[in-house]
């Protein structure tokens, strides 16, 4: 929810473009509204509007700013809409004071009007303005710049990272952060920056400072001094370096960063295969010692945690409960046991409700807590007893593909050494399904290798391919014949549910088509009425121990008419013969790689998504109404 980026330099160079490209890397995050300020000879100069970065940019020149300090935002509305007045920066009454804010300050109102009865005007309808007319309002009392920041950040609850520079202080910018993402990258003795996150600075320097909860840095070029907050006492940090590639952030010749991260995914999965041991001994130690085990998460990682919870539950011979997080303390208030063990899933660390869910789990009942994340130092590594980072690398596209398949071979992996450490498999079972977990990465490659092949062909005599006579179709070309018609559904039976729901939340996400991930065998207690002739049902088929009953399901709706489109192995013969269209992926039909099948099935579900938004000239990587990560309840 919104990005923040900020600058300050004794360089000669170009302060606005900098700004800019700062937030276009971090527009993931937000895109109704943008702005940069920078400070220039005693004076801010502000360009900000509605609308997307591009198109202010086209407008405004956003690039082209003077001074070697500045600050940038990308919005995500909460409070006030995306008018160009509600944009970030925010300023003091004299406009002295500026201030780009990612999060909410709930006490605003309150704050408001007591700074309204002492004569401060405020222009926007945003909780962000409270932060310059405080902090305008301890300099009257005689604080400086720093002192002031410090009396404001008190009196505030709720959430923020914020970025403030001053007219009158060229030397520095101040950031602070409570619970919203902000971290600190260095260009020794040249250049310092903020941002949201870490692809923001990339292409400037790996090095970099994750900034803590009520912690406030004081940044100057090519330096950084951190502060508690609360004691106002400086605070020792050693600095960390980032090992993701600076191409990993950057679009690479694609046309999106969710096509880029789909086609990601082979060389990403292998580098989540080498995760090392120990961390999934701790995990797989702290399962297996558990009376009591929940599995919470939002979104695509709540999918992820369906599937892997899968995994582990058959070696781990316990049932885990799979909770949303956002419902996390309101179903177990009264009935979380002390000590259980809590997974939490989130490639960014940072939402709000996961966050929430563990630190009550930690606070009432000493859970413990292992999460798996994407992101070093992330919110939720800072909650967590154990963390596992899935090591997908940057993720840009709104729409989570690489962290999802990542989070799943994670959670396979450390099914795995469960298995491995209480000896229910045979050493030979043991290895088959780790000799199938490695073929994955090869699988996946192969899918979309072949795929591409095969769209490309298709293209050329789509015009002449009728429906009906098609058996085999290119993702691309299939998301064009389904976007004829306005539902469908997504049904599979076991652990390929994860996948029909993950699929279905792609298909909502990023080509707003009302897509339903369902149960196969649920579904015909009501949901079938939906069929007619002609109705499109994708059927997710791997063989395992649900393909006989799936068989019976796929044949029930095909008696009503449905058109059958099923996702099988290239072996398979009975379904794919029911079907009118089949997607056939490149894996052995064996019982070790159909407990996989959740990562090798859902690439074909990402591109069906994917080229169903191009084709309804929907843009994939910034979907409607959505930010990447969610900070607010
Ligand atoms: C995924 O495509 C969505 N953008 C969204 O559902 C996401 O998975 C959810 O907000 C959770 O995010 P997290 O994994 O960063 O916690």
């Amino acid at each position: 929810m919104c990005g923040i980026f900020g600058i300050i330099t004794n360089q000669d160079i170009e302060i606005g473009k900098l700004a800019l490209e700062g937030i276009k890397r971090l527009e993931y995050r937000g895109y109704d509204s943008c702005g940069i300020v920078s400070q220039h000879e005693g004076k801010l100069h502000v360009k900000k509007d509605a609308g997307k970065i591009n198109a202010i940019n086209k407008k405004l020149g956003l690039d082209d700013l003077p001074g070697k300090i500045a600050l940038a935002h990308t919005r995500w509305a909460t409070h006030g809409a995306p008018t160009k007045i509600n944009s970030h920066p925010h300023f003091d009454c004299s406009e002295k004071i500026a201030v780009v804010h990612n999060g909410i300050i709930e006490n605003f109102l309150e704050l408001k009007e007591r700074l309204i009865s002492k004569g401060h005007v405020f222009k926007s309808d945003t909780d962000t303005e409270v932060i310059p007319h405080l902090i305008e309002e301890y300099e009257k009392r005689g604080l400086n710049f720093q002192e002031a920041v410090f009396e404001a950040l008190r009196q505030c609850e709720g959430g923020y990272g914020a970025a403030i520079c001053h007219a009158d202080c060229p030397d520095k910018i101040i950031v602070v952060r409570k619970e919203s993402p902000l971290v600190i990258g260095i260009e020794d003795g040249k250049t310092t920056y903020c941002a949201s996150d870490i692809p923001a600075f990339l292409p400037h320097t790996r090095k970099h400072y994750v900034l803590g909860d009520d912690e406030l840095a004081v940044l100057r070029p090519g330096e950084v001094d951190f502060y508690d907050i609360k004691t106002k006492t400086l605070i020792e940090k050693s600095p960390k370096t980032i090992d993701w590639s600076v191409d990993a952030a950057e679009k690479g010749g694609y046309d999106h960063f969710m096509l880029k991260e789909i086609f990601e995914q082979p060389q990403a999965l292998k580098r989540t295969l080498s995760i090392p041991l120990e961390s999934l001994r701790s995990f797989a130690e702290s399962l297996i010692t558990a009376k009591t085990i929940y599995i919470t998460a939002a979104g695509t990682s709540f999918y992820a945690s369906l599937a892997g919870k899968f995994i582990i539950s058959k070696f781990l011979g316990i049932h885990i409960q799979e909770i949303e997080c956002s419902e996390f303390q309101t179903q177990l208030s009264d009935c979380l046991e002390k000590n259980s063990v809590i997974i939490a899933l989130s490639q960014s660390g940072e939402t709000i409700d996961t966050i929430e869910a563990i630190r009550w789990a930690k606070e009432s009942a000493d859970a413990t807590i292992l999460s798996i994340t994407n992101v070093v130092g992330s919110s939720i590594t800072r909650y967590s007893d154990h963390t596992i980072i899935t090591r997908a690398g940057p993720e840009i596209g709104v729409a989570a593909t690489k962290t999802y398949t990542a989070q799943v071979l994670t959670l396979a992996m450390i099914g795995l050494e469960i298995a491995r450490i209480k000896n229910l498999e045979s050493s030979e079972d043991i290895k088959s399904y780790k000799k199938a977990l490695n073929e994955v990465p090869n699988i996946i490659e192969k899918f979309l290798n072949h795929n591409i092949e095969h769209i490309k062909k298709i293209m050329k005599g789509l015009e002449k391919i009728k429906f009906k006579k098609i058996k085999k179709l290119g993702n691309k070309d299939l998301g064009k014949k389904l976007n004829n018609k306005h539902n469908f559904f997504f049904l599979a039976r076991g652990i390929s549910i994860a996948t029909a729901k993950e699929g279905g939340l792609k298909m909502k996400e990023v080509a707003c088509r009302f897509i339903e991930g369902y149960s196969a065998a649920h579904a015909k207690h009501g949901p079938i009425s939906l069929v007619r002739g002609g109705f499109p049902i994708i059927f997710i088929a791997p063989p395992d121990d649900t393909y006989t009953r799936l068989i019976g399901n796929v044949a029930e709706f095909k008696a009503r008419g449905g058109k059958i489109i099923s996702l099988v192995v290239e072996s398979d013969e009975t379904i794919s013969e029911m079907s009118d269209i089949t997607i056939r992926i490149p894996q052995p039909a064996d019982r070790f790689h159909n407990l996989f099948s959740p990562i090798t099935f859902i690439p074909a579900l990402q591109l069906l998504a994917y080229y169903a938004a191009l084709d309804a000239h929907l843009d994939p990587d910034q979907p409607r109404n959505l930010a990447k990560t969610v900070t607010v309840h």
